[in-house]
């Protein structure tokens, strides 16, 4: 069974940026296969892992309901979409993506959405991690069926609102009844003087309010920045980059404690 490692927060804290680099160290640290979903519509998953996206599993499920009365002879609705599922799948060195692109929305595509659930979970066991990058609502989370979440890591700066979201998803995960093993919070984009700016009963305040345990902390990180900037991906990053430093700390203690290898 694959490792599972999500991540949440609100936009902008630098969820991609801690989904890449997890997906790097994991392939770099501990050989991969890994499975990156991309279960955020806004999301840039692709780029900070280079990859290209050609068709998401929300334009195979549009495609899948307009085709579904006039499928070619002797294809079913099942061998359709498994065959559409592998279209999806990008496939590089080690490093798999398959991206949500749209929500499914309320309006209940059940039969088809079951079945693309049922691959996804079997595609899923082909690789020895997967890593989900998701949007605050976690949606693709919350209809997942077979497969349980390791690790949930709620993603945050310091900014209120932003822990404020993250106390917010720390509930959903609750409300949703998500079988997630563990979760923790991660602190991003932090600076030296961030406590001493906010004062050490402010700082630990703000941080027992979104009801998670403290696992690591992320520095602003100047390399991480410019290769944004320029639209180049994380693997492009130095080893010396604190960034990539502090997730390889955070990552070893998941697995340590998650029970990962
Ligand atoms: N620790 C960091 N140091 C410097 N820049 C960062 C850091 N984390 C994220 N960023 C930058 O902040 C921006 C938003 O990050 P991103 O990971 O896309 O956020 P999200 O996925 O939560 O919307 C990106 O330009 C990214 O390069
Ligand atoms: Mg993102």
């Amino acid at each position: 069974m694959a490792f599972t490692i999500a991540v949440a927060g609100k936009g902008g804290v630098g969820k991609t940026t801690v989904a890449g680099l997890i997906v790097r160290l994991l392939l770099e640290r501990h050989g991969g296969p890994v499975l990156a979903i991309d279960a955020d519509p806004n999301t840039n998953f692709h780029q900070v892992l280079g990859l290209k996206v050609e068709r998401t599993i929300g334009e195979l499920r549009e495609e899948t309901l307009k085709r579904i009365k006039d499928l070619p002879p002797g294809v079913t609705k099942d061998q359709y979409l498994e065959y559409g599922l592998q279209q999806c799948l990008v496939e590089s060195n080690g490093i798999d993506l398959l991206a949500m692109g749209r929500g499914e929305g309320p309006f209940c595509y059940c039969a088809v959405n079951h079945v693309l659930r049922r691959y996804m979970d079997l595609l899923s066991k082909n690789y020895k991690y997967v890593v989900l990058d998701n949007e605050a609502g976690l949606e693709h989370l919350s209809r997942r069926t077979t497969q349980d979440v390791d690790v949930l890591l709620v993603v945050s700066d310091m900014n209120p609102v932003a822990l404020q979201a993250a106390a917010r998803i720390n509930r959903l995960a609750d409300e949703l009844q998500l079988r997630v093993r563990k979760r923790f919070l991660i602190l991003n984009n932090m600076s030296d003087n961030m406590r001493t700016r906010l004062g050490m009963e402010a700082f630990r305040e703000r941080l027992a309010q979104t009801g998670l345990d403290l696992i690591g902390e992320i520095p602003i990180d100047e390399m991480v920045w410019s290769l944004s900037l320029a639209g180049k991906p994380l693997s492009e990053l130095p080893p010396t980059s604190p960034a990539k430093l502090a997730v390889k700390e955070i990552l070893e203690k998941i697995l340590r404690n998650g029970g990962g290898s």
